[in-house]
């Protein structure tokens, strides 16, 4: 009794520490200021901004690196992320869609009319 439970603590132990160590590398990192994804010519370049999504350390892995690369342009290396992608619920598509936030059809929320 005594041996498995002294296991399960330090398993636990264990977890948490990785855990930590995830958090903690965030946790280290400034929240970047807004930024414009600029590599589409055909429309107006869109804002994102880490601070209105209400970022927070740990929270960086919602979307780090599941779905964006911690280094801007880099996620699909010199090309845009496609319309197409996104309203299929990839990139900014996996939480706009309608549900967790304004769908993707709502275009000038995220490209302002010129
Ligand atoms: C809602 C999604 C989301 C969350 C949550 C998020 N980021 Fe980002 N982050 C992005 C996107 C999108 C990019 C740009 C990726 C690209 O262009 O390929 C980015 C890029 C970055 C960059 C590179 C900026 C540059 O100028 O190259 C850093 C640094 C970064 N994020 C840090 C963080 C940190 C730290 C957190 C947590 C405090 C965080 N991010 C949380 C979406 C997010
Ligand atoms: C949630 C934010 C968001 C919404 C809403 C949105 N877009 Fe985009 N769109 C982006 C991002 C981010 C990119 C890539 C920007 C970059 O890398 O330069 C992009 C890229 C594009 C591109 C270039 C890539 C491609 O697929 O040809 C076009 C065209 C485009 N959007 C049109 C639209 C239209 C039309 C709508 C409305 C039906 C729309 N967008 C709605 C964020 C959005
Ligand atoms: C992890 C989920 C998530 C991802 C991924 C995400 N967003 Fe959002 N975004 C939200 C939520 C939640 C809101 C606030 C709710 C709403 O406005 O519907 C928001 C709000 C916004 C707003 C309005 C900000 C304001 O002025 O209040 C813009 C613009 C936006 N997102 C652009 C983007 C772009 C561009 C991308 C991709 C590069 C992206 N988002 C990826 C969840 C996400």
């Amino acid at each position: 009794m005594q041996k498995s439970r002294r296991w399960t603590i330090s398993f636990i132990a264990a977890a948490a520490a990785v855990a930590l160590t995830g958090a903690w590398a965030y946790s280290q990192m400034p929240v970047p200021p807004d930024f414009q994804l600029t590599q589409t010519k055909d429309y107006t370049p869109v804002t994102f901004s880490h601070k209105k999504h209400a970022v927070k350390n740990p929270d960086c892995t919602v979307c780090h690196v599941k779905i964006f690369q911690m280094k801007k342009g880099t996620t699909i290396p010199g090309k845009p992320f496609l319309i197409a992608d996104m309203m299929a619920g990839k990139y900014c598509g996996t939480c706009h869609n309608g549900q967790k936030a304004f769908a993707v059809a709502e275009c000038v929320k995220c490209h302002p009319k010129k």
